[in-house]
Formats: C-alpha cells, sequence, structure tokens
C-alpha cells in the first residue's frame, strides 16, 4: 500500500500542528520525524519532546527516523514520547540486531535505514526481523538535496531479496523524492514515501500532497 510520510524537517515549527494536518487532511498518512544528533549526522534537529507535541495533535502513526549515534540510550524515550515506528542506521549500530529487538520488545515497529554508500547486502541477517528497510536517496542532514538515481537499484534488489527469502518488510525511500522522482521510486518497488520539501518547501501543502500520491498512484499501474 502507497503511503506518503512527510517530513516535518521542512515544516515552519512555529506552525507545526496546523502544518502537518493539512498534510493529513490531504491524503499523508504517515509522519516522518528526522532526528539528528551532530554526531551520526552534521546537523541538530529534535528530541522526544517535540515527537510528544506531534503525538498531540494527530492520530496517524509517527516515523521516527533517528540519525544518533547510541540510539538505545534513546529509544525507550521515543517510544514514550508517543513514536510508532523507528527505524535506526546499519552503521550507527555496532549491535544492530539487539537495538532492533529493543525497539520492538518497547512496543513500536522497527525499521532499519541505510546510506548510500551502504550496500544491501549488508542487511541479509535482520531483513527477517524488520518491518521496514529505509533506503538513504540522499546522505542523511539535510533536506532538499537531490535523488541519488543508484538508490533505485538498491530498491530493486530489497525486492529480490525479499521474494528470495519470504520476508514481510515494506521499503521505504527518503530524500530527494518530488514529482520528478516519485513514479520511478515507485515502479522500482519502493511504498512508503518520504518527502520534506517538495511537501512543506513551496506552494500550498495539500496541493503538494495530493499531487505527489496522484503521481505515485500512477506509477504503481505502470509497474511490471
Ligand atoms: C534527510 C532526512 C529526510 C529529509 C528529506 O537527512 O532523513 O527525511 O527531510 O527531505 P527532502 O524530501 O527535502 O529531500
Ligand atoms: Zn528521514
Amino acid at each position: 500500500m502507497i503511503e506518503l510520510a512527510p517530513s516535518i524537517l521542512s515544516a515552519d515549527f512555529a506552525r507545526l500542528g496546523e502544518q502537518v494536518n493539512q498534510a493529513i487532511e490531504a491524503g499523508a498518512t504517515l509522519l516522518h520525524l528526522d532526528v539528528m544528533d551532530g554526531h551520526f549526522v552534521p546537523n541538530l534537529t529534535i528530541g522526544p519532546p517535540v515527537v510528544a507535541s506531534v503525538r498531540k495533535v494527530t492520530d496517524v502513526p509517527l516515523d521516527c527516523h533517528l540519525m544518533i549515534e547510541n540510539p538505545d540510550n534513546f529509544i525507550p524515550a521515543f517510544i514514550d514520547a508517543g513514536a510508532d515506528w523507528i527505524s535506526v542506521h546499519q552503521e550507527a549500530c555496532v549491535h544492530l540486531h539487539r537495538t532492533l529487538e529493543l525497539i520492538r520488545s518497547k512496543g513500536a515497529k522497527p525499521g532499519v535505514v541505510i546510506n548510500p554508500a551502504t550496500p544491501v547486502h549488508t542487511l541479509g541477517e535482520v531483513l527477517g526481523m524488520v518491518d521496514y528497510v529505509l533506503v538513504m536517496s540522499v546522505n542523511p542532514g539535510f533536506g532538499g538535496q537531490k535523488f541519488i538515481p543508484r538508490s533505485l537499484d538498491k530498491i530493486r534488489k530489497l525486492v529480490t531479496m525479499r521474494n528470495a527469502n519470504g520476508h514481510h518488510f515494506r521499503i521505504e525511500v527518503d530524500g530527494g523524492v518530488g514529482p520528478d522522482t516519485i513514479g520511478d521510486v515507485v515502479r522500482a518497488g519502493a511504498e512508503l514515501l518520504v518527502a520534506g520539501n517538495a511537501v512543506f518547501g513551496k506552494g500550498e501543502i495539500a496541493s503538494n500532497v495530493r499531487g505527489l500520491l496522484k503521481l505515485a498512484h500512477e506509477a504503481t499501474l505502470q509497474k511490471v
């Protein structure tokens, strides 16, 4: 099932509740919250208090993308704040298996993320224990970057691995997803579509959401 996950990174934080609800009323069914620590990525963003505030204004699942070192130290706080889905970077987790188990044991859906330079085969041992795999299609840290086309091949490889092994994870893509790229990512096999700049960057939020979802649904009809 195709789902659009607006990334609040590009929203106006002084009007966050209002903007998030405009996106949801227009058809967004998941919200993507980017958490950055200034160490794993060269930027700082939000922590559990902002997750708790967003939780108060919507019932849609909150998808927290942790771009932080030592995520185990913070996972319980994000879940207490209302995170429903939590993804962690393969590159940031020395004990990835333990971290994914921790997320599930606390009641959230675990996801694993890979940076553009990380091959999908590094995930082979954990694909059976995640609800979703997030393919970064930019180097994480900032919104509004250009989509890296090789990400499409990584999405296709994940589809092949899922079919070959009978796994059930969903495939999410994050970075540079907009009107020019959303069709390609859907045709490659992604169904959870993160978009920050393309939703909140310019124009009207509701029409941006409707436009992206229309293009994504049209692309599903073109899948071979
Ligand atoms: C980047 C973040 C993304 C970002 C996407 O590090 O993980 O979620 O907000 O922004 P756009 O859609 O503008 O590339
Ligand atoms: Zn993200």
